[in-house]
């Protein structure tokens, strides 16, 4: 539709119809076809405002977007179809690893490539909107919902997120293929307090501007329509209710210009933060803040007609409206409000580039005595709860169907690994029986494969205790007592606490979740017919009492290098050491690659002149692999405090067998900016040190340069 067009049909709307636009709600509320029922009936929408809001979340199946979409037009008077919205996280019904596992990759391509399967996968099952990327900040492994982000460096994650609304919307939302992207949850909410979700949190502004926002910040940048706010409070004001960081932070700041949507109720849960007396209240405070569609609370439909009018907010009201009918417009919905939901998308495709996805997503941990790969004709018994289970999607699979999921033994089976036992219960039971125990001394390895449930991860899934379950722990031992070679294949949704169980095993394994293809893609690293690449996007605690727990440590009077003090006296626990068991960035692989030549163009870097950093990387082994090459800084003296070492850029690097490249990082000046107390981006003069690393912790080469 041309813009006159939609402005006519805009201006033909009542304050009533406009306020439809700007109300969310599930399908439920359509559920009963004619008579006002149910939800619908609870929320006093009669069939008039029933038949004039805007948008619908959570639909399961395109045949019941078809139906509400052609009952809602025959019905609504101008007949604006409903825009669709869903929790599209990490598939729709194919299921890749979960967000956190597909930032191991350290690889946008991965990302993106996840996001335009699953947009297509989604679309054509009526979806037109996406609630992800998560672009939240995370160094919190209790918070349940780290699963969902990409992981804990600012600038990786904000890179992946910029991929994730690149997959999703591609170049035109005309592409019927295509979904809009909804970012979220701004912000602050991986800082809720103590890992507690829905907490609290209270940020320094340094700390919001550095960490926080790049990932808002580079999602918007690369075309996300709608951003969703987040439920808790930020330095005591809800962020539904939080006017400043929207208006100001969104956009003023980070010239967002799309549709800015609440979370799941939260315009109500204005009234138990106790910053609103009543839902008229609650709606005046959100839609002054700055809150455009209203999901899932029904403060906004009762009030927000009488507040417009009382407080002459029609202009307002006409921006809001503007915003939400293009995005419908964008995505052609006018011309075709069932837009590409008449194509089936092909499973064989799906599984295929599910494998190649989730194939870069495991991280290995742990290979004593090249314990891995296994061997042709080596005895292998598998046990553990997660052996021969299905739970391998993770939280926000809603979609996805488990019982097609393939579990680790599954996989080993499918790949021909004739000599495999499988041992099923757990150890209290299965250790009382000596044929059990017999099989078991005569196997060559066990993996045991242990860990988390889907239900305790995602969202409302905080947790104090990370390690895993007792029964697992007892297997691994009880298999340590008997001396056994043991390699334990670890799902979860978040980094566990390890510590018990590292030094018991020879092999170590984060799997994730990995999604519907898992047995699969596990069997072939396992075996070694794929290389593992990823690298931790997260530090691995030694102990809960870390947390929240970051590589970017920040630098302070008392560091543990400082020799004018005792060492107690020195920044650090009395009963655990500051370092993670496993760092961020950390990850073994088969292969064996060097990396040799490293150099700096020049050490001198100024606006004119930037950098170039160059290295030979060589696999060294027949089998291709992919390596990492991580750049890392530190600003050696600073106005602001600033972290010990950080992330400056990533390089994936294919590698066929035997082969080698040249790599180059380009570094400019302008990248070494930090967030300063008067909360502007600056570049300070002075030396910086710039380190290649295996990981965060694992530095192989290091040089100073010179700003200027
Ligand atoms: C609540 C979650 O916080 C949010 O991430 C999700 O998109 C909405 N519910 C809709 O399901």
């Amino acid at each position: 539709m041309n813009e006159k067009n939609l402005l006519e049909l805009m201006n033909n709307l009542s304050i009533e119809e406009k306020v439809g636009q700007l109300i969310q709600i599930t399908p439920d509320f359509f559920d009963s076809e004619g008579e006002v029922t149910g939800p619908a009936q609870a929320w006093n929408l009669d069939k008039r405002t029933l038949y004039q809001v805007g948008s619908v979340l959570g639909t399961h199946t395109r045949e019941q977007v078809e139906m509400i979409q052609k009952n809602y037009l025959q019905r609504s008077k101008h007949k604006i179809p409903l825009l669709f919205m869903a929790d599209v996280i990490h598939g729709y019904e194919h299921i890749f690893p979960i967000p956190l596992a597909l930032a191991a990759s350290f690889d946008e391509k991965v990302v993106e490539k996840m996001a335009h399967y699953s947009a297509k996968e989604a679309a054509d099952a009526g979806i037109h909107v996406t609630f992800s990327p998560m672009a939240d900040h995370v160094t919190d492994a209790r918070w349940g919902r780290v699963l969902e982000s990409s992981g804990e460096d600012p600038r990786l994650a904000a890179r992946l997120t910029a991929a994730y609304v690149r997959g999703y919307q591609g170049e035109s939302l005309n592409d019927p293929n295509k979904i809009a992207s909804c970012v979220k949850h701004f912000v602050g909410y991986g800082a809720a307090k103590g890992g507690r979700d829905y907490n609290e949190a209270n940020l320094s502004d340094v700390e919001l501007y550095q960490n926080y926002l790049p990932a808002f910040q580079q999602a918007i940048e690369a075309g996300a329509k709608f951003v969703m706010t987040a439920f808790q409070s930020v330095s005591g004001v809800p962020m539904t209710a939080n006017r400043p960081l929207i208006q100001h932070v969104l956009r003023e700041l980070l010239k967002f210009e799309g549709v800015v949507i609440s979370d799941w109720g939260a315009v109500q849960e204005l009234c138990a933060h106790r910053v609103a007396e009543n839902s008229s209240e609650a709606a005046k405070l959100a839609f002054q803040a700055g809150i455009e569609i209203e999901m899932m609370s029904n403060c906004y439909h009762e009030h927000l007609e009488h507040l417009v009018s009382e407080n002459g907010w029609e202009e307002l009201l006409d921006q809001v409206v503007w915003r939400i009918l293009t995005v419908k417009n964008e995505l052609n919905l006018f011309e075709n409000p069932y837009r590409s939901m008449n194509s089936r998308v092909q499973s064989n495709e799906y599984r295929k580039v599910n494998n190649e996805i989730a194939l870069r997503t495991p991280v290995l941990l742990k290979n004593e005595h090249q314990v891995l790969p296994l061997k042709k004709n080596e005895k292998i018994i598998l046990l553990g709860s997660k052996a021969d289970s299905q739970d391998v999607l993770g939280a926000w699979s809603w979609i996805g169907k488990q019982e097609m999921a393939i579990s680790l033994k599954q996989g080993l089976v499918d790949g021909g690994n004739d000599t495999l036992t499988f041992i099923k219960g757990t150890p209290s039971e299965r250790l009382q029986d000596a044929e059990v125990v017999r099989a078991i001394q005569e196997a060559d390895k066990i993996i045991v494969a242990i860990g988390e449930t889907s239900e305790e991860t995602g969202e409302a899934a905080s947790k104090v205790h990370l390690r895993v379950p007792f029964e697992d722990q007892l297997w691994l031992d009880e298999l340590h007592k008997m001396g056994k070679v043991t390699i334990a294949v670890i799902f979860a949704g978040r980094p566990l606490v390890l510590t018990d169980i590292e030094p018991k095993v020879d092999g170590l394994v984060m799997a994730w979740f990995p999604g519907s293809e898992a047995g699969h893609i596990l069997a072939q690293l396992l075996t070694g017919d794929f290389d593992f690449s990823g690298r931790l996007p997260m530090s691995f605690p030694q102990n809960e009492g870390q947390l929240p727990l970051t590589y970017q440590q920040m630098e302070t009077g008392r560091p543990l290098t400082q020799t004018n003090y005792q060492e107690k006296y020195l920044s650090k626990y009395l009963d655990c050491s500051n370092d993670p068991l496993y760092e961020f960035g950390f990850g073994l692989q088969y292969a064996t690659v060097s990396w040799k030549n490293i150099q700096l163009s020049t050490n001198q870097l100024s606006d004119e002149c930037s950098t170039r950093l160059t290295m030979t990387v060589s696999n060294d082994t027949d089998i291709q692999t992919h390596s990492i090459v991580q750049l890392y800084m530190r600003d050696e003296v600073t106005t602001v405090v600033r972290p010990m070492i950080e992330l400056l850029d990533v390089k994936v690097v294919k590698l066929e067998p035997n082969q080698k490249v040249i790599v180059t990082f380009t570094i400019d000046k302008k990248d070494l900016q930090y967030v300063h107390a008067d909360l502007t981006k600056q570049i300070e003069l002075g030396k910086v040190t710039f380190f290649i690393g295996e990981s965060s912790k694992r530095i192989v080469w290091s040089a100073p340069c010179f700003v200027g």
